[in-house]
């Protein structure tokens, strides 16, 4: 047997085995997850750069791909080909990434499972096996998704500490989060970006005491203690290594407005202002961590543009703040309308999705429902084409109620663990978050790119890559496949059948 030949059956051997397929389950949701298990659990093994007028293409559907593979060829310029989906070449935002969530809930469901698993549920999400995610989230302190509420210095009887004496980090800390992080970290080269936000401020700092009280707003000679305890926080990851890349100015003040009872610190517009003018902007940048970057708002869409443009209207404040956090639960009307308002009244401050989740409203976990993997696509896309430059998912494990939470609030994973049978479901939202999160690294640049007609179940967006490579995403949201052709005046056409509930992604050089 000729040497090239042997080389070649030995090389689509490790090629086959560098892929592992998906291992379906149907749970009759509509749509299928991939279960993983001590022999199986599916990979994507990381992309190769193409020369010449070669493309690589991935999809996955409703029916059950998952990162299908395909290779091909640019044709020439058709003439009578449908749906064309021009790639321009104008820029827009730079992006920073994709993530999910270091909550509590996460770090206690994988570590629910084995330490094969655990490794696999890890590599899924960080490795250049797996989604290859570069931005993670994380709470300071005690959410919803803890098993109970905590801030880092609760205090007997709600004792006033005002040095931050009895200031320390919680279990939750030392056996979840700093060990994930850390895993995450070392999978990407320390090549990730965190974000800091709190829920939870101690009681004897509040006006009302009580983690879940409605309207609890922090006392107004508490600001600069608030403020302490923040930068604590930051000092004492990065005591173990851990920094930060961002910080929010607190998770949702809204929901302290809201009759449901989600732990949260209330805020008004001028306090805020107040707050981060004399006391929390000044303390971080008089800190060791003065390039924090400062992301106000962290809260519902709807809110813009009116609170980040009440916020910024005061310059002091202005200074200090970098970028807009948002969160889709309460989306109405015409959200991208309100992203691109925002972007023309506050151009140097960047927009950035800090939290979304399904089965908040209605059921908590759907296994394999087809439609929560598309509603993050339409979302990602819909905010991307709209100044927005990364996206973070919520906990990125839950268990198969869609918890724990200690207050109820169970809710939808795009990985679900159960620790019973030792395996974990991949959801359709875990390949949705993939699509973007895998092939759109952090420093690419949005470009523009046509949507072939303005209200059809058909969305696209477009990136210039940092390694000079074009990547594509389609969205098809219609029951019946469709034609399009994907078309790059610098390189010709792609001409492709979108199946039925379909995400592709495409990537060329
Ligand atoms: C807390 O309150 C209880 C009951 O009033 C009291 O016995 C205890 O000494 C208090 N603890 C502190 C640290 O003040
Ligand atoms: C941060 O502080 C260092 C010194 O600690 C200083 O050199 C640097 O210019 C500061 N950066 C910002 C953005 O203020
Ligand atoms: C979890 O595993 C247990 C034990 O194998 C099984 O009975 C149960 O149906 C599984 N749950 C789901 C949602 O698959």
């Amino acid at each position: 047997m000729k040497l090239v030949a042997t080389i070649g059956i030995i090389l689509q051997v490790v090629q086959h085995l560098s892929a592992q397929d998906c291992l379906s389950r149907n749970y009759g949701n509509g749509g299928t997850v991939c279960v993983c298990n001590s022999d199986h659990c599916d990979t994507i093994a990381p992309i190769k750069k193409l020369e010449g007028t070669k493309y690589v293409k991935f999809t996955s559907n409703k029916a059950g791909l998952r990162f299908h593979k395909e290779e091909g060829s640019f044709t020439k310029e058709g003439s009578d080909v449908k749906n064309v989906i021009t790639v321009g070449t104008k820029m827009f935002q730079e992006i920073i990434g994709f993530g999910g969530a270091f909550s509590d809930s996460t770090g206690i469901n994988i570590k629910s499972l084995n330490a094969d698993l655990q490794d696999k549920l890890i590599r899924s999400y960080f490795s250049d096996e797996g989604i290859e995610y570069s931005v993670g989230r994380v709470p300071i302190g005690g959410t919803d998704f803890s098993i109970k509420g905590y801030s880092y210095c609760d205090t007997e009887n709600d004792t006033v500490d005002l040095e931050l004496n009895n200031w320390k980090l919680a279990s939750a800390d030392t056996d979840y989060k700093i060990p994930l992080i850390k895993e995450a970290l070392k999978l990407r080269n320390n090549e990730f970006d965190l974000l800091a936000s709190a829920w939870i401020a101690p009681n004897w700092m509040k006006t009302k005491p009580g983690f879940l009280e409605r309207q609890s707003f922090i006392k107004d000679e508490m600001y600069q203690v608030w403020a302490n305890y923040l930068v604590k926080f930051l000092m004492e990851y990065n005591k173990q290594d851990i920094s930060f890349w961002g910080i929010t100015t607190g998770n949702e003040p809204l929901t302290a407005y809201l009759p449901n009872k989600i732990p949260s610190v209330a805020w008004t517009v001028d306090g805020q202002k107040k707050w981060i003018r004399e006391n929390f902007g000044p303390t971080l940048k008089n800190s060791n961590f003065n390039n924090t970057k400062i992301i106000i708002v962290d809260d519902q869409i709807l809110l813009l543009p009116i609170v980040p443009d009440q916020l910024l209207a005061d310059k002091e404040v202005e200074m200090y703040v970098d970028g807009i956090g948002i969160h889709w639960y309460l989306e109405i009307g015409d959200f991208p309308e309100l992203l691109d308002i925002t972007h023309k009244n506050h151009p140097n401050v960047f927009m950035l999705a800090t939290e979304a989740c399904n089965g908040y409203v209605l059921n908590d976990v759907e296994l394999g429902n087809w439609y929560g993997g598309e509603s993050y696509a339409d979302n990602i896309i819909k905010n991307l084409n709209h100044w927005v430059i990364g996206w973070i998912d919520w906990n990125m494990a839950l268990d198969v109620e869609g918890g724990p939470t200690f207050i109820g609030n169970n809710v939808d994973s795009p990985i679900i663990v159960n620790a019973t049978a030792q395996e974990f479901y991949k959801q359709p939202m875990y390949y949705a978050m993939g699509h973007f999160s895998k092939f759109i690294p952090k420093g690419s640049v949005r470009i523009e790119s046509s949507q072939f007609s303005k209200n059809s179940d058909v969305l696209d967006i477009a990136f210039r890559r940092p390694d000079g490579g074009t990547t594509v995403i389609v969205l098809n949201k219609a029951e019946n496949d469709i034609s399009s052709t994907v078309r790059d005046p610098r390189k010709g056409d792609i001409t492709m059948t979108l199946t039925a509930n379909s995400i592709t992604s495409i990537v060329y050089w």
